[in-house]
């Protein structure tokens, strides 16, 4: 039912306070986990869905994000004239042939809704996915493709949720469905207070956006923070366009703050071929079991 989604918009503008002075120059979409950054794992998730169009919204200090994506023919020749052919792969597959990359600089870091908008000559009229780098989702089969999955049952607009204890809605945005009608969404909220929000259900960052949200956003004002909130434009869309609440299966660390990225590094090192045995071994050693 649903269109193809061929572009994925990554904004990756913001400050990251929440993790001086580390983010000072350099982006938090850049910090690693274990051995790729987290642009990269949301770029591999966003290729996996079907995008062969990457935009980056991107701000000051954000370079790095450009060089990663990029060829390094340098660094090419050393690893092959070292014979090292492992790292050669791992630096020249990034990004496939077929697929391209577009920064688009955000000159204001006026909010998500306002970096979503400034893609818009990018995406043009078709639906895309919003990719938060920093919403790290370790799953089986990646969260984009489960949400193009469901797209491609009923169309509209899907944004993924995920429940979160009561006391934490005002770090959100909330939404309320209708349970009768696929999880349509009938309301959504941007960072209620705990005694207002209209459930636990939270936000996290996949989107998966019809184009009338533009519209929307053009129109929106500066909500929570001053910002352009995202979550407001989805408001003003529900009237007209259906979107659905999608409960992704996977396990998602907020590597916008240190103790989800600590907790994201536990598990993918865990995960990690090269690491995994003697990581265990050495967390048993320090935990004294
Ligand atoms: P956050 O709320 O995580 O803000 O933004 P932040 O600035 O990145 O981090 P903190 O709160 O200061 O630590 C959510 C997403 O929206 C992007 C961010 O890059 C992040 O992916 N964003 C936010 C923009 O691209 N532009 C903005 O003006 C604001």
């Amino acid at each position: 039912m649903g269109q193809k989604i061929r572009a994925a918009v990554f904004p990756v503008a913001g400050r990251g306070t929440r993790f001086l002075p580390a983010t000072k120059a350099s982006p938090k979409e850049m910090l690693p986990i274990v051995d790729k950054p987290l642009i990269q794992y949301a770029v591999e998730e966003a290729i996996d869905a079907g995008a062969t169009k990457l935009v980056f919204v991107t701000g000051s200090s954000k370079r790095a994000i450009e060089d990663h994506f990029d060829t390094d023919p340098e660094l090419e020749a050393a690893l092959t004239e070292s014979g090292k052919d492992q790292l050669l792969q791992s630096i020249r597959g990034i990004v496939p042939d077929g697929v391209t990359c577009i920064y688009i600089r955000q000159g204001e870091p006026l909010g998500l809704g306002h970096a979503v908008l400034c893609a818009r000559p990018a995406v043009g009229d078709e639906p895309f996915y919003v990719h938060l780098a920093d919403d790290l989702i370790a799953s089986k089969t990646p969260c984009l493709t489960q949400m193009a999955d469901e797209y491609s049952r009923h169309g509209g607009s899907v944004i993924a949720v995920e429940a979160v204890p009561h006391e934490e809605t005002s770090s959100y945005g909330i939404v309320a469905v209708d349970g009768d009608d696929s999880n349509r969404v009938t309301e959504i909220v941007e960072k209620p207070s705990p005694d207002v929000a209209p459930s636990n259900m939270a936000v996290v960052g996949r989107y998966l956006l019809a184009p009338a949200i533009f519209d929307k956003l053009e129109t929106t004002g500066r909500g929570a923070g001053g910002e352009i909130q995202l979550t407001d434009a989805i408001a003003d869309l529900l009237a007209e366009s259906p979107v659905y609440a999608y409960s992704f299966s996977g396990d998602r660390y907020d590597c916008g703050n240190k103790l989800g990225y600590l907790k994201a590094t536990v598990a993918y090192g865990l995960d990690h071929p090269e690491t995994g045995a003697a990581f265990r071994e050495h967390l048993y050693e320090v935990l004294g079991q």
